[in-house]
């Protein structure tokens, strides 16, 4: 597989750079800036990005992060963003000026079109800078390729070797001819082409699977959600047979949601499939239980449990398939340890399963993973799906879980769903979803006195739920909602709006 790498030195941009490249169709992988030269050389590149970086080159001496100067003569090409172009520089002997102010925003830029990284492009064009060193004097061998008014050298190429360097972002939209320089440098430069498409994927992926597993037996973890649907169904395109995906259903899942992985599973693509009803056993254990943390601690227990036992009863089972995603894989080593909330994945297996671990998925993007899914021939309404947390509608009924709380929500769940959908919002948002507090209001229906629950309402927006914000949800879609919910499910007599956003409010209430 061709690949291009993208040395990471921390920029706020470089997983775009990542996927712009994935999105051009060349495999691009994002990797720590001091990862090890044997480790590069493995992976073959044709080409290397470094990205931009918080730090300064001229100013966070000592501080700053450097690469293994070995990869200069690799003989592959590199294309410097930033402070990748200003490390670039300063490492082939030139010099790197703290500017002392901020360059942020779209600037104009002069384009030298004799440079392969330019061709197609118009003399004059459009820029987005972010920066606050510049590069003064040259290294030996290059020359300057672009300026701006501001900026002497906004761009440098090596020609003999290939080395390029740019002082804007090409990947952000802002720089309307980004993608074209990116593609200069992928197939003009580093000589790739563009077949790395979810075809190729899915075929490159099946036959890995199919390697490392051997004549051995696989078991999945089934959730109902996009990742580990997209992540059975191309193991059981590798193993076929061998593969048996155990959905255990703790009831808490939202109105309709077993049924349909069950019938797309077991009935579209004739997939082993243990499904464990173990509605009863989950309310028992939570019964007289309000707090949010042991809630989420017992159904993640359980819910192990059971996935366990039955695990155990598939014979000569010896790989399991997690739906682990780049995201995941990117983030592991950085991710802030406070620990807000304990989230229970399917995923999360204990590690003393001794099964050995297939994810698929590792490599991809979650809207990759979508585009797999639907060439796969997943149904929309599962590739599309809303995230869901492990732990179901127990943290969305506040205070304890009962049947008939579980029921009242998943009715009002599927209305505030329902209507999201009609009004053609439903992929743009985030979640949107209902939550049941546990405490009654009075009301009036038929001239007689009601004492209910009410509903709450909350949709949010986010790009990766670390930060999120409340839909401004129409008012004629919130007036249907609190109209049906109130009418067609009973036990409720008031409707609310949550119009809180995350920080400080958390997504889900508990
Ligand atoms: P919060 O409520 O922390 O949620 O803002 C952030 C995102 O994570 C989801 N979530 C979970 N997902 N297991 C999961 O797989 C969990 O235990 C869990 N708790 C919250 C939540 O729906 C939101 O998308």
């Amino acid at each position: 597989m061709e690949t291009v790498l993208v040395m990471d030195f921390g920029g706020q941009y470089s997983q775009l750079i990542a996927r712009r490249v994935r999105e051009l169709r060349v495999f691009s992988e994002l990797i720590p800036y001091d990862t090890d030269i044997c480790e590069i050389k493995k992976r073959n590149p044709r080409g290397l990005i470094f990205s931009g970086s918080p730090y300064s080159v001229a100013s966070n001496k000592g501080r700053a992060p450097g690469v293994d100067s070995r990869l200069f003569s690799l003989g592959i090409p590199i294309l410097g963003i930033c402070y990748g172009m200003q490390l670039m520089a300063k490492l082939a002997g030139g010099d790197i000026t703290a500017t002392g102010s901020n360059e942020y925003g779209k600037t104009g830029i002069d384009l030298d079109l004799s440079s392969p990284l330019f061709k197609g492009l118009k003399q004059k064009e459009t820029c987005w800078m972010s920066h606050r060193d510049s590069v003064g004097d040259l290294p030996p061998g290059y020359k300057v390729i672009a300026s701006t008014s501001n900026l002497p050298v906004a761009g440098i190429e090596e020609p003999d070797k290939k080395f390029f360097g740019i002082q804007f972002h090409p990947e952000v939209v802002h720089t309307p001819s980004g993608m074209d320089i990116l593609s200069n440098f992928l197939f003009d430069i580093c000589g790739c082409s563009p077949t790395w498409t979810m075809v190729s994927i899915i075929e490159s992926e099946t036959e890995k699977i199919a390697r490392s597993v051997g004549r051995g037996k696989v078991i999945c973890g089934l959730s109902g959600g996009v990742d580990s649907s997209v992540a059975a169904l191309l193991v059981h395109r590798a193993v076929g047979e061998r593969l048996t995906c155990i959905f255990v259903d703790h009831g808490l899942l939202r109105k309709d949601e077993a049924r349909q992985v069950t019938e797309t599973f077991r009935e579209n693509f004739r997939i082993n499939l243990i499904h464990i009803d173990a509605g009863d056993r989950f309310i028992r254990k939570l019964k007289g239980i309000c707090d949010p943390e042991q809630k989420r601690k017992i159904i993640g227990n359980e819910f192990i449990r059971i996935f366990e036992e039955e695990a155990s009863k598939i014979k000569d089972a010896d790989c399991l398939v997690q739906g682990t995603l780049y995201s995941d894989v990117i983030e592991s080593g950085t991710r802030d340890a406070a620990r807000i909330k304990s989230h229970h994945n399917v995923g999360g297996l204990p590690e003393d399963m001794k099964l050995r671990l297939i994810e698929p998925l590792r490599l991809l993007f979650k809207d990759e993973i979508r585009k797999l899914g639907i060439e796969l021939g997943l149904s929309d309404d599962i590739v599309w799906r809303q995230p869901f947390p492990g732990p179901g509608l127990a943290i969305r009924i506040i205070g304890e879980v009962t049947a008939e709380k579980i029921k009242i929500l998943q009715e009002a769940d599927n209305i505030v769903l329902e209507e999201v959908k009609r009004a053609g919002l439903y992929k743009k948002i985030w979640q949107s979803f209902a939550i049941l507090p546990s405490i009654k209001s009075v009301g009036v229906m038929g001239d007689e006195r009601t004492y209910a629950y009410p509903i709450a309402i909350r949709a949010v927006t986010s790009l990766d739920a670390m930060t999120a914000d409340w839909v401004r949800l129409p008012y004629e879609v919130l007036e249907k909602m609190s109209v049906r919910i109130i009418n067609e499910v009973e036990g409720v007599n008031r409707v609310v709006y949550d119009i809180s956003s995350k920080p400080p409010s958390t997504i889900e209430w508990e």
